[in-house]
């Protein structure tokens, strides 16, 4: 059938996609420019699934590294989750983020077409939906106003592949929506690995329990949820990369053009997390409650059923092993992959 070219497969979701795909027997090629990321977790990975990962050390703005990459290998199919993805630094950075995620897009999606590679698994956002006007979200839910650039990027490029799926339907697209991905590999040998001071919450948390950080900072407790704490919908990033490897099986059957959320249908408020980290872990996770974090909605979680009739995918684990994974993998790795 040919291979599969993995954007970003450094990263977080990405890496534990690769070892998703490889142990379903999938042929994988990897492209990162390692910008958020270390070539060390693609060699965890071939610890896990005992496979080479083949790796080209590239940028997605890089037409030439991408025409080669095409040239020389048999690619299908690409997964795109290359891209800059935090929240506070594309307010501070609209350019780059747009320059980095949309124009790295429209080139690599320009070079799939040349070399009649037009199927397509984008890394969307539950962002899309903005403040969303009802909950669960369902797919339908219309998208609304992101409160970022970062966010823009997620429903600029929804727009933009879908647009040139209606033109040519020889493209199979599918936009998946995530959720809060949390958690690691059971291993512990691979996880998220934020540069500086955490932005989301479960890192931030593992940070604290692992002596780092002093203590969590609750971002608002006065929300229209059960605790007055922000609710989302966590899910596990096995549970997430297995979503991918569902939603290959959909391209490979002429998929058109689709959008699935992937989430796991329940939410938990900030003050659940800390207490389910510390049920599950053994360590207590200090906090102090701040002000509101702007841009901040109150609630976010996913109706999940499309993907489970359509891709035969559900999520199987639950908050508990989230937090034992995300633990493991910190307490393993202090320093990230060093
Ligand atoms: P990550 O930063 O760990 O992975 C993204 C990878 O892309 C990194 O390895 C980075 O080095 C690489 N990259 C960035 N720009 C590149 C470029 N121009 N060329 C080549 N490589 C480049 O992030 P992640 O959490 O694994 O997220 C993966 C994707 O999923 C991203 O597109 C992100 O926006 C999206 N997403 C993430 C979340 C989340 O909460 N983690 C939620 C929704 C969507
Ligand atoms: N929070 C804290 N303290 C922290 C960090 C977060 O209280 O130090 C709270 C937030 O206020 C929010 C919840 O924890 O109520 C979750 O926050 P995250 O930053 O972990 O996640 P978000 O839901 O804000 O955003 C994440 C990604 C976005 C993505 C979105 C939807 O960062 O990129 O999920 O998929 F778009």
């Amino acid at each position: 059938m040919g291979k599969i070219l993995v954007t970003g497969g450094a990263g977080f979701i990405g890496s534990h996609t690769v070892v998703e795909l490889q142990e379903a027997g999938k042929d994988v090629v990897v492209l990162d420019n390692l910008s958020n990321s270390s070539e060390k977790s693609l060699e965890r990975v071939e610890a896990i699934t005992g496979k080479k990962v083949p790796f080209y050390k590239a940028d997605i703005l890089d037409r030439d590294a991408l025409e080669e990459i095409f040239s020389k290998e048999d690619i299908y199919a690409v997964i795109h989750f290359a891209g800059l993805k935090a929240v506070g630094e594309s307010v501070q950075k609209p350019w780059e983020y747009y320059e980095n995620n949309i124009a790295g897009t429209l080139t690599l999606t320009d070079v799939m077409r040349k070399h009649g590679c037009k199927n397509i698994i984008f890394s969307s956002s539950a962002t899309v939906y903005g403040n969303p006007a009802f909950i669960p979200i369902t797919e339908e839910c219309p998208k609304g106003q992101c409160t970022n650039p970062y966010g823009w990027t997620k429903s600029m490029l929804e727009q933009i592949l879908s647009d040139i799926q209606k033109a040519d339907n020889e493209w199979n697209v599918i936009l998946l929506r995530y959720f809060n991905p949390i958690g690691a590999h059971k291993s512990g040998s691979i996880g998220e690995n934020p540069s500086g001071i955490p932005n989301n919450l479960m890192p931030y948390i593992t940070q604290v329990a692992v002596g780092k950080r002093d203590h969590l900072n609750v971002f608002g407790n006065d929300y229209d949820t059960h605790d007055g704490t922000g609710v989302r919908d966590y899910i596990h990033v096995v549970d997430l990369a297995q979503g991918h490897v569902k939603a290959l099986k959909k391209i490979e059957e002429n998929a058109g053009l689709k959008i699935y959320n992937l989430g796991t249908g329940h939410g938990y408020s900030v003050l659940d997390i800390v207490k389910n980290f510390e049920e599950a872990t053994g360590v207590k996770i200090p906090y102090e409650i701040q002000g509101r974090r702007p841009g901040d909605i109150a609630t976010c979680y996913a109706d999940a059923s499309l993907a489970k009739k359509e891709l035969g995918w559900e999520a199987k684990y639950g908050i508990r092993e989230m937090c034992e994974d995300s633990w493991r993998w910190q307490k393993n790795n202090p320093e990230g992959f060093i």
